[in-house]
């Protein structure tokens, strides 16, 4: 990546480059140097992005599925082309280990591919309605029309990947997209920009717009972006929809997930593997990463220390390195507010395995156990890499501990007993169950999204689709059925 730019990164208005009115500089959550700047627009700036979106969407609704799909498809193989430059630059932006900055280019390959083949799919329903006699020889055309553009505001963990999954269903639906980036991270996003910017897709489809976050609220408030997708922290989603009432508003939020070890679940060293890996990768900031782990009396004794001696192995360090697994937080302040969790919980009478230090914005993978049921790293989100041990008597046990907390996203659950599974299924209050494996399992093709704190609506790219979209019935009559 060429690292020093002497001229902040463009923006994009209406599909357009362009500079800003400011510039705001992008540092290196590792060590703090200034990766790049990018261009800030100003009023004027954002008003032309809006105008244009709301200008095209009638004529971007109507552009045939084959130039969506090819345009699409067309931004899924650049990101191919260009994987390696585009994981260096998420890890410079973001701070996450490279060996996860690649996993992520190749999800977001992934999510533009899924959007192109069912933006050639999504065609609708057909409804015979003489299933009473008032229909006879009637039959309705249900199709999905976008609700109108989205303004997509996407996170600071997955800069690449949770902004294609806003991106890629809108315009496979034909709704314009105007894209704020997290502050911290925009250059994956105006990367993005560029490729589409290559496309046939008209002007105005897309805009990407990294202003602060203060300035936002004209963008949630403005009656010409009818649907919101976003996807952060729980009190500025719920704020924002409170600002907006009247939009159709996706939100994506945080959780504590849980993970479940059953006494029926022989292979310990994978769950082990599997929790430290998915407790820590990108540094536990994963709205899916584990936080709190269930684990049944009768394998605790065996199960907790190969736990901590998987934490123990993780290495850390610089996020540059291939090698690294556990590299630092996007900032000092949050890797101090989780130095500060821990402390509380040991302060509380919990027992301290492994880690609970901190150097900088780097924290130490920790492993804590019989954290106080009223700590702030058993209720609250952690978003770090901590794991919090609880031994329980009964899977009953583990499944009224996983939903006692404000959050449901999703769960995981080592077992192999298939009644346990449907159990888990239609017990646990989450979005997603996933059976023998963590609760961080995400495909991009899946429907994700969360309960109670986590969030309302669903992403997943089909899910997107139908969330972006209503329903339009045209009835045929005097047909022959
Ligand atoms: C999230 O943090 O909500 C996204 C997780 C993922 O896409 O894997």
């Amino acid at each position: 990546m060429d690292a020093f730019t002497p001229q902040p990164r463009p923006c994009w208005i209406a599909g357009h480059a362009e500079q800003g009115v400011s510039s705001l500089a992008v540092h290196h959550p590792f060590d703090g140097t200034e990766v790049a700047s990018v261009a800030v627009p100003g009023a004027e700036q954002v008003e032309r992005a809006v105008a244009a979106a709301a200008a095209v969407a009638k004529e971007f609704r109507q552009t045939p599925a084959h130039v969506r799909a090819a345009a699409l498809l067309q931004v899924s193989r650049m990101l191919e082309e260009r994987a390696e430059e585009i994981a260096e630059t998420i890890t410079a932006e973001n701070g996450k280990p490279l060996k996860w900055a690649d996993v992520e280019v190749k999800r977001a390959v992934s999510t533009f591919r899924f959007a192109a083949e069912e933006a050639r799919r999504f065609t609708g329903d057909l409804q015979r309605l003489d299933t009473d006699a008032t229909g006879e020889g009637r039959l309705a055309v249900v199709r999905r029309v976008p609700r109108g553009p989205v303004l997509a505001v996407a996170p600071f963990n997955f800069p690449l990947n949770l902004v294609a999954h806003k991106v890629a269903p809108a315009l496979a639906v034909g709704a314009p997209v105007i894209v704020k980036p997290a502050s911290a991270t925009p250059l994956s996003a105006l990367l993005l920009g560029e490729l589409l910017a290559e496309t046939d897709l008209p002007e105005g489809a897309f805009s990407v717009l990294p202003v602060r976050g203060a300035d936002m609220k004209a963008l949630v408030t403005d009656e010409r972006l009818p649907v919101i997708s976003f996807t952060g922290s729980t009190e500025v989603g719920w704020s924002l929809m409170d600002s907006a009432p009247r939009k159709h508003v996706v939100m994506e939020l945080g959780s504590n997930s849980a993970a479940i070890v059953c006494p029926d679940w022989a292979d310990l060293d994978f769950a082990a593997e599997r929790i430290a890996t998915f407790g820590n990768y990108q540094a536990g900031q994963s709205c899916i990463a584990v936080q709190r782990v269930l684990v049944h009396r009768e394998v605790a004794g065996e199960f907790v220390p190969k736990l901590v001696e998987a934490v123990r192995g993780l290495r850390t360090g610089d996020p540059h390195d291939p090698e690294v697994e556990v590299g630092p937080l996007i900032d000092e302040d949050n890797a101090r507010r989780v130095e500060e969790w821990v402390a509380e919980a040991v302060a509380g009478g919990a027992v301290l395995h492994v880690g609970g230090g901190r150097s900088g914005t780097s924290v130490e993978p920790t492993v804590v156990q019989d954290v106080p049921a009223e700590s702030k790293l058993w209720r609250q989100e952690v978003f770090g890499p901590v794991l919090a041990v609880a031994v329980v008597d009964s899977v009953g046990e583990a499944f009224e501990q996983a939903n006692a907390t404000d959050y449901g996203l999703q769960a995981g659950v080592f077992t192999k007993d298939v009644t346990v599974a449907f159990a888990a299924a239609a017990e646990l209050e989450v979005g997603g169950v996933i059976v023998g494996d963590v609760p961080s399992y995400r495909a991009d093709q899946m429907p994700y999204g969360g309960v109670k704190g986590s969030g309302t609506g669903r992403e997943g790219v089909r899910s997107a689709m139908v969330d972006f979209t209503e329903e339009r019935t045209m009835v045929l009559t005097g047909i022959t059925l």
